[in-house]
């Protein structure tokens, strides 16, 4: 058996629960700050964690776990390497063994949801539905003990009898896994159920490995006093706080809670610094205002469309342009130093058309994007629909997108962020060389406005400003060959 060598110690900490999309890194920073010992991620899924490629975002200094999309699944950095325990949503051993081995050298330890009550969890055979298969619950954990070298823990819920969770809770034990997070409600109940301080009480009493006590924001846990008052209830070792942290944060910090609007803006600026997408920070910014929602701010928040739009709404506008200008320089940088990184993305460059551009969603009316408007006109004009080749570039895993149309190809020399967002780039390269309406706000696009939307592209954290277009290459082989009216490509679109 593998010794976990490298322990976390689950006594008397203060921990940050696992939160779907709460969970990421901006708050679990934010947490460590105010006074959490560990924090636990999100939990993510084993069959979509294996999926990812581990990737060093040097821009960032963070490790990414990259899923084929470019999504980012898991983004970690340094400073809580040793504070941060990784939660799986698992029903399979194997596969739970080897997203362990996948992020163990970038975390502190390894937990297990057996707890989650929701169907599209239950139904994979995942979360609380484990607890009714004990052979399985063995298998995982004991797979996991002896195949990777961090601590591992699990996260269940308790039974309907008091005597069949202490028997699930002794086997769970005999695994060998390090401590046992225990929130104090069974599968059925809600939170607005009283959590069982009693049943804690007695897991408490009857494992040797370490209790973490959970379930207590909103009942007993408002203010951080509150956090060992609950530890005394459950004679726990430690607690782990879901809610109440969500809500605030700062309610780890010794001293009292902070002012949300301080709260607030400290997660902004983590959000930015580690390039949180837009949704997910404004996601989190929403459950901290809660009741606030309509307020003028509230009101502000719920309109961003970015990040950048999140900051000016915070007062943060000069923040995030000083940020967004530091990690511009930092990626220049890296660029220079790294032969691949100046390379042009197409191997032949010579009769491409280019222009300094990027695509901002702003500038478009939600159900219009460049490559509509340029697909809409190929299809009028009976050409072939445009192709778009994307590479990325290693160094920083920006994009960069040809799109050949009438055996032209286009390109902007600006890098994006996602392969989306680099595809209506090129599309708009194409559009305004050859001076085609691209669906900006402002002109007309009746039958293009009543078309399906696209998929919403991932937003970059900022195509800050709309970059100004530099004149492109001369055009070798122009549309205008074709014979367009704008007229008719005014229908089109
Ligand atoms: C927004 C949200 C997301 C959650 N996501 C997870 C999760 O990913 N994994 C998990 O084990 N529990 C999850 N939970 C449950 C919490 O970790 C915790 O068990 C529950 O909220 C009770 O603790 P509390 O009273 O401190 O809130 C989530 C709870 C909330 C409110």
């Amino acid at each position: 058996m593998i010794v976990n060598s490298l322990s976390l110690c689950y006594h008397n900490k203060l921990i940050l629960a696992p939160m779907v999309r709460v969970g990421t890194l901006p708050m679990r920073l934010l947490a460590l700050d105010y006074g959490a010992d560990i924090v636990y991620c999100e939990e993510l899924i084993d069959l979509k964690m294996l999926q990812c490629k581990r990737v060093v975002n040097e821009v960032l200094s963070t490790v990414d776990f990259v899923a084929p999309d470019d999504r980012v699944v898991f983004r970690t950095c340094e400073r809580e390497q040793n504070r941060v325990v990784f939660q799986m949503g698992t029903s399979d051993a194997e596969r739970a063994l080897a997203v362990a081995r996948l992020v163990e050298n970038d975390v502190a330890g390894i937990d297990v949801n057996m707890g989650c009550p929701k169907e599209y969890s239950t139904k994979g055979g995942m979360g609380a539905a484990l607890l009714s298969d004990p052979d399985k619950i063995e298998k995982i954990l004991s797979t996991l003990v002896k195949g990777t070298h961090r601590p591992v823990t699990c996260k269940i819920r308790i039974l309907p009898s008091l005597e069949d969770t202490l028997n699930l809770v002794k086997r769970i034990e005999r695994t060998g896994i390090s401590a046992i997070a225990v929130h104090g409600r069974n599968r059925e109940e809600r939170p607005q159920h009283p959590v069982s301080c009693e049943v804690i009480r007695a897991i408490a009493e009857t494992l040797s490995i370490p209790v973490i006590a959970n379930g207590g924001s909103h009942d007993h846990i408002q203010q951080h006093l509150d956090i060992e008052d609950f530890r005394q209830a459950t004679a726990a070792s430690s607690v782990m706080v879901a809610r109440a942290a969500m809500w605030n944060p700062s309610i780890f910090l010794k001293d009292g809670l902070r002012p949300l609007e301080e709260v607030m803006q400290k997660y902004i600026r983590y959000a930015v610094q580690y390039d949180n997408h837009y949704t997910n920070t404004k996601y989190c910014l929403c459950q901290m205002l809660r009741e606030q929602l309509e307020s003028p701010q509230g009101r502000l928040l719920h309109a961003a469309q970015s990040s950048q739009e999140i900051c000016e709404a915070f007062g943060l506008g000069a923040f995030y342009e000083e940020t967004i200008r530091e990690l511009d320089a930092r990626r220049a940088d890296l660029l220079a130093k790294t032969p691949e990184g100046v390379e042009e993305p197409a191997e032949d460059t010579s009769g491409i058309i280019k222009m300094a551009i990027r695509f901002d969603r702003r500038a478009y009316p939600p159900q219009i994007t460049p490559k509509m408007c340029l697909l809409e006109w190929c299809r009028r004009e009976k050409l072939p629909q445009p192709v778009y080749e994307t590479v990325q570039r290693p160094v920083d895993r920006m994009f960069c997108s040809v799109v050949t149309v009438a055996e032209q190809k286009y390109q902007s020399t600006l890098w994006d962020k996602s392969k989306k967002l680099a595809e209506q780039t090129a599309a708009i390269v194409c559009l305004r060389s050859q001076g085609l309406p691209e669906g900006r706000l402002g002109e007309e696009s009746p039958s293009l406005n009543k078309r399906k939307r696209e998929a919403p592209d991932q937003d970059p954290g900022g195509p800050r400003v709309q970059e100004p277009a530099l004149p492109g290459e001369k055009c070798k082989k122009p549309f205008v060959t074709l014979g367009t009216s704008e007229d008719n490509l005014l229908e089109g679109c």
